[in-house]
């Protein structure tokens, strides 16, 4: 098998890929990446080059990456601006990268004749209440929120066109919020953690009681490694581990695990229109395909990715300091 990958220098992709690396050995990949500030050479490092090859190219340049669409048998297709805040500043990216860049990937699938897997999100449904007893199944009806989520609905939609318009070869995974190793400073789980390694207190939007469906990223890049191997072309899979945390849940958490007192955090200005909660229903992937999550401890999985972020300050650092000032709109 010949496979490419888009985004595998970003924090899932780069996961999915050393998946491929270790459980796959016979298969070639070939990483196709713009480093955006959120792609990363170093969470590559480890990998033998003459087993991963790695591309700098732009996905919204279809004449870049379609040599490497032709080369190979499938494209999991991960890259993508993913952070909801940034696309609240500008939204511009995320309309280009999500949207333009999809359409470019659809469209050297359709040419040459091969298979996709595209990699979406769970907030493509918006969300649910509270206490609302339901959780999203792949027939929940879109409604996003936030313009990532909206571009990402947009491709998903994309995807579903050419698959009955074209009938080219394609599934869709819908997954919930992801926590793990080499994920970005910006993003919630590794942003507390780093201010309270750099002395700071954790930064919680609004009253702190909006959920999230936690998963280790190993347990997504294994549910999308079971939808190449066993789904149905045509499908979409949703992958969760029903793990329903409140984000002031998760910071006390944190605290907790890091020795600190567990008032010890700040609540921050709220995100424009955020999002309440997120539940994904993963049945259908657990009943078709088998696929079942390994880390099924969260305070384990947490205390596992606080050490590696104690750990490797080097690969945060930079980025850490580029990412606050931003925040505090400094740049
Ligand atoms: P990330 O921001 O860490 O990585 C994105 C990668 O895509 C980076 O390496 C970046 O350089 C690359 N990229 C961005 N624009 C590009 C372009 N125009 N051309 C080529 N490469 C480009 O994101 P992530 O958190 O790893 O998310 C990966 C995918 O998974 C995204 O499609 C996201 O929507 C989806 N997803 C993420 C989560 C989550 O919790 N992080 C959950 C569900 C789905
Ligand atoms: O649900 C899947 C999605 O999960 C993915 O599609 C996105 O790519 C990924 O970024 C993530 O989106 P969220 O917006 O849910 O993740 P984020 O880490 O930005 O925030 C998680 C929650 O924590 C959210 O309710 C906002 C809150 N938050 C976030 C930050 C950065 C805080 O309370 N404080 C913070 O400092």
């Amino acid at each position: 098998m010949k496979i490419l990958v888009t985004g595998g220098a970003g924090f899932i992709g780069s996961n999915f890929v050393r998946l491929i690396y270790y459980e796959r050995p016979n298969w070639v990949i070939t990483i196709v990446d713009k480093l955006t500030y959120a792609g990363n050479l170093n969470n590559i490092a480890d990998l033998d080059k003459n087993r991963v090859k790695f591309v700098k190219a732009d996905i919204c340049n279809a004449n870049a990456i379609n040599k490497f669409i032709k080369e190979n048998d499938i494209v999991v297709h991960f890259a993508a601006e993913s952070h909801n805040d940034n696309s609240l500043q500008n939204p511009y990216p995320f309309i280009k990268t999500n949207l333009l860049g999809t359409y470019n990937i659809l469209e050297g699938i359709r040419k040459y004749n091969k298979r996709l897997h595209h990699v979406s999100t769970d907030e493509v449904f918006g969300d649910l209440s509270l206490n609302d007893p339901k959780k999203f199944t792949p027939d929940t009806p879109y409604n996003p929120s936030s313009p990532y989520s909206a571009t990402k609905a947009g491709a998903d939609m994309l995807v579903r066109a050419w698959i009955r318009s074209f009938g080219i070869q394609a599934t869709i995974s819908n997954c919930s919020n992801n926590y793990g190793p080499y994920q970005h400073v910006e993003k919630f789980i590794p942003r507390q953690i780093t201010e309270i390694i750099e002395g700071r207190k954790p930064k919680l939007y609004g009253n702190g009681l909006n959920i999230r469906d936690w998963i280790h990223t190993d347990d997504h890049s294994s549910g999308v490694l079971a939808i190449i191997e066993k789904g149905i072309v045509g499908e979409t899979y949703l992958i969760g581990t029903n793990n329903e945390k409140s984000n002031k849940e998760v910071i006390q958490m944190i605290l907790k695990l890091m020795g600190k007192d567990l008032n010890d955090y700040e609540h921050v200005s709220d995100r424009p229109g955020h999002d309440l909660r997120y539940a994904i229903d993963s049945s259908k992937i657990k009943n078709d395909l088998g696929w079942k999550p390994k880390y099924i401890d969260f305070e384990q999985g947490l205390n596992d990715v606080i050490n590696w972020y104690i750990e490797n300050k080097n690969w945060w650092e930079y980025q850490k300091h580029q990412t606050e000032l931003k925040y505090n709109k400094i740049i």
